[in-house]
């Protein structure tokens, strides 16, 4: 596999905005959304449910139903898929990008074999013949650390754990050796130890493989463990984005501070109290023409009744990130807001 140039991202998304019939007109479910991807990254997304986050990667996979409109560009390798014809994106989808969906138990068909489920699309779209999808499959269980693979193939979803399930669906999509894999909280409803082997088995496939991945989680403390790009959203909207080791050490958003802040520590005495962010997230289709999340910004102050946009995190190093607040003091304030 030879590397492409970082000037040019596998997956580049302009102004992506998702939008909706309400009773009162249109709601957004994402608004300005703006990523790029590049070969063999793996970009991190982070928010509190119900931000927009597996909406976002449907859209990436063109998977919206009729009234939905989309608008801005999602470009995989320089070709536009908004708006590309239903042929073009049968073919992208599933052989180019590839989507392990939310809850591994509903995305199985619980009437069908593991064997079945996972050789369908692989032999529609690659023509291979039932044996040779077979073996692929079971190639790929085994290489995802599942034991007995050809057994595993013959039995039914729920005759597999919620880890060994959780596999099969990362196995699935990779039957057609995607170039990018969507990822929507693959971990979430793992225990701790069952959720460890799982990031292992993504790091380790990446080595080998070099596939890109979006991984989706609510919890940045999982995302320290593989991404390499941590984009934080809220309401929507990416409100910060940089590169994962700074972004832990410097957040530059306070919601991202407030994440951080809200995470077990291992020197965190055991009596201590978790911190939360306090108030909710504003509801699907709520609009506002500020920033969303000053009802519970400790720094919200008069210039955040207006939207921030994304600008750069530091002016002196624009690789640093980019962040949406109107806040611009030392990023060390950001540390003591949160109590
Ligand atoms: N089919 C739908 N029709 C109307 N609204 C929807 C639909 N699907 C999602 N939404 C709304 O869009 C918003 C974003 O939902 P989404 O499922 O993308 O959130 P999420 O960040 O993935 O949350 P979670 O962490 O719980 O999976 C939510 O407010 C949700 O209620
Ligand atoms: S723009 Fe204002 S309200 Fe929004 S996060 Fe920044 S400081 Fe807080
Ligand atoms: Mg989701």
């Amino acid at each position: 596999m030879s590397p492409e140039p970082r000037h040019q991202a596998l997956l580049s998304v302009r102004g992506l905005g998702v939008f909706r019939p309400g009773p009162g007109g249109e709601v957004a479910a994402l608004r300005d959304i703006d990523l790029d991807l590049q070969p063999q990254e793996c970009l991190g997304i982070v928010g509190e449910s119900g931000c927009g986050k597996t909406q976002l990667l449907h859209a990436l996979m063109g998977l919206q139903s009729g009234n939905v409109r989309l608008a801005g560009s999602v470009r995989f390798r320089g070709e536009e898929l908004l708006g590309a014809s239903a042929q073009r994106l049968a073919l992208v989808r599933g052989r180019r990008l590839a989507l392990v969906f939310q809850d591994a138990l509903s995305a199985l068909n619980p009437y069908l074999r593991i064997a079945t489920q996972m050789t369908e699309g692989a032999r529609a779209q690659l023509g291979l013949s039932r044996r040779a999808a077979w073996q692929r499959a079971a190639t790929l269980l085994e290489s995802l650390q599942i034991d007995a693979p050809a057994r595993r193939l013959r039995q039914y979803p729920h005759e597999l754990s919620g880890g060994m399930r959780q596999r099969v669906l990362i196995a699935m999509a990779l039957m057609c050796e995607p170039d990018v894999l969507l990822l929507d909280e693959p971990t979430t409803a793992l225990d701790v130890t069952v959720q460890a082997q799982v990031l292992a088995v993504l790091r380790e496939l990446r080595a080998r493989s070099g596939v890109a991945m979006i991984f989706v989680t609510h919890d940045l403390g999982v995302l320290a463990a593989i991404a390499d790009r941590v984009a934080v959203m809220y309401a929507g909207r990416i409100v910060e984005q940089a590169a994962a080791a700074h972004l832990y050490a410097t957040p530059r958003h306070p919601y991202t501070a407030g994440l951080l802040h809200s995470m077990p520590r291992l020197d965190t005495p055991l009596d201590t109290r978790l911190s939360t962010i306090p108030g909710q997230p504003p509801r699907s289709g709520a609009t506002s023409t500020g920033c969303a999340f000053a009802p519970r910004c400790p720094l919200a102050h008069e210039r955040c009744t207006q939207l921030p946009v994304l600008r750069c995190a530091d002016n002196q190093f624009p690789a640093n990130g980019t962040v949406a607040c109107h806040y611009d003091g030392p990023a060390q304030g950001l540390r003591e807001i949160w109590p």
